[in-house]
């Protein structure tokens, strides 16, 4: 049958994907086959999906509005509650305006080719999200990408290669998902000024976490005003579903007319707007958990380094390297038989010979389950 080869490949290499039936419960619990599991691979940071006023509010809306919007944007898909979370999240980045898509992926995936024709040049981070790799892919300018966060590698492309295009994006991630590293974001800044581009930056992990009103990496740096088009999503800290951009007022109404993935797609559902709404406001009505998330953070970390476990993260999400898919499945696996559901992530999510299992931390997670996890995966490991 057609592809069978191909999936025999798959199984063979460690890399074959299967989907689960997973039960999400309150509270970072999980249910897999009648098994109750700590969740440590959501992103659902500060665990507002489940939260009460966000479930009411939700309840509200859906008899106000129903549950479909019905058409695209430009159709009859857009209303009020678009106007006001746009509102809301311009104020947060102090940006002139946002506007908001049906995903992160499609946001990364229609902004970019949107934004680029084959005059201009994209240089973008090595370990650059699969969204971005599809926009750029999508798009007519050339492409390079630097090393991972470094800026040696950037600044070489950029005295080769700057001179011959007109316009000239950087595009990179505040956390890298996979890694977990945050990139050197002033030094981007000193670099992308020098060499007159334009920088593309994705807040997907940040965003709700960095800064006091949760807006991000930039906004803790004080330097969103230098950044072009910053972008994010709002299904992980948020707990809802959408992605979106803050920009010019120009680019945004450049967007509306020529983003593909904005044009011919669905307006998100009321409901959705609403939860993202509820939670964006919580981010500082409940500040206490977006700090004591921080802190459980930092206590990982900390953790981690006394038992001399290496990650190249700074963040909350903390990838262990192993190497080997197989192996990196087999030790998935025994952590899930042991309570703990993390994930393997194996190639091509990630590069070759890296397969990691990648722990998420959230804010539902107690102490003493993080240091089950780590006492086991020391086990598992060593
Ligand atoms: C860095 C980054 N950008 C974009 C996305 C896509 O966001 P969404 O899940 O809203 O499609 C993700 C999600 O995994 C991500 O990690």
């Amino acid at each position: 049958m057609l592809f069978d080869d191909e999936l025999e490949k798959l199984k063979k290499s460690g890399l074959y994907r299967t989907l689960k039936n997973i039960k999400r419960i309150a509270n970072s619990k999980i249910i897999i086959n009648n098994r109750e599991l700590i969740d440590f691979s959501s992103n659902d940071y500060l665990g507002f999906s489940a939260h009460p006023q966000v479930i009411e509010n939700c309840i509200k809306c859906i008899n106000t509005y129903g549950i479909g919007a019905g058409a695209a944007r430009l159709m009859s898909g857009n209303n009020e509650i678009y106007c006001i979370l746009e509102n809301l999240l311009k104020n947060l980045f102090g940006k002139e305006r946002a506007l908001i898509f049906g995903s992160g992926f499609l946001t990364n995936s229609t902004v970019i080719p949107a934004i680029t024709n084959k005059n201009d040049l994209i240089i973008s981070d090595k370990l650059a999200h699969s969204s971005i790799i599809h926009g750029i892919k999508s798009s007519d300018a050339q492409h390079h990408r630097f090393k991972h966060n470094d800026m040696n590698s950037l600044e070489s492309i950029l005295k080769k290669y700057r001179q011959n295009f007109k316009n000239c994006w950087i595009i990179t991630e505040s956390i890298f998902s996979m890694d977990g590293d945050i990139c050197p974001l002033n030094d981007l800044i000193y670099l992308k000024e020098k060499y007159n581009c334009f920088l593309y930056l994705d807040e997907s992990h940040s965003f709700g976490l960095f800064a006091d009103n949760g807006a991000g990496l930039a906004k803790q740096l004080n330097c969103a005003d230098k950044i072009e088009i910053i972008m994010a999503t709002f299904s992980k800290a948020v707990g809802s579903y959408g992605g979106f951009i803050v920009s010019s007022h120009s680019i945004c109404e450049y967007l509306i007319n020529k983003a593909r993935g904005f044009i011919f797609s669905t307006a998100l559902p009321p409901v959705t707007l609403i939860a993202t709404i509820t939670s964006i406001k919580l981010f500082s009505e409940e500040r206490e958990r977006i700090i004591n998330f921080n802190k459980l953070v930092q206590y990982t970390h900390a953790l981690l380094k006394s038992k001399i476990i290496n990650t190249p993260s700074a963040s909350q999400i903390i990838p262990i390297i192993i190497g080997d898919a197989q192996k990196t499945i087999q030790i998935a696996e025994s952590l899930i038989s042991n309570g703990f559901y993390v994930l393997a992530i194996r190639p091509p999510t990630v590069p070759q010979n890296t397969a990691r299992i990648r722990i998420s931390i959230n804010y539902h997670h107690s102490k003493s389950a993080i240091e089950n996890l780590i006492e086991k995966m020391i086990e598992l490991l060593y």
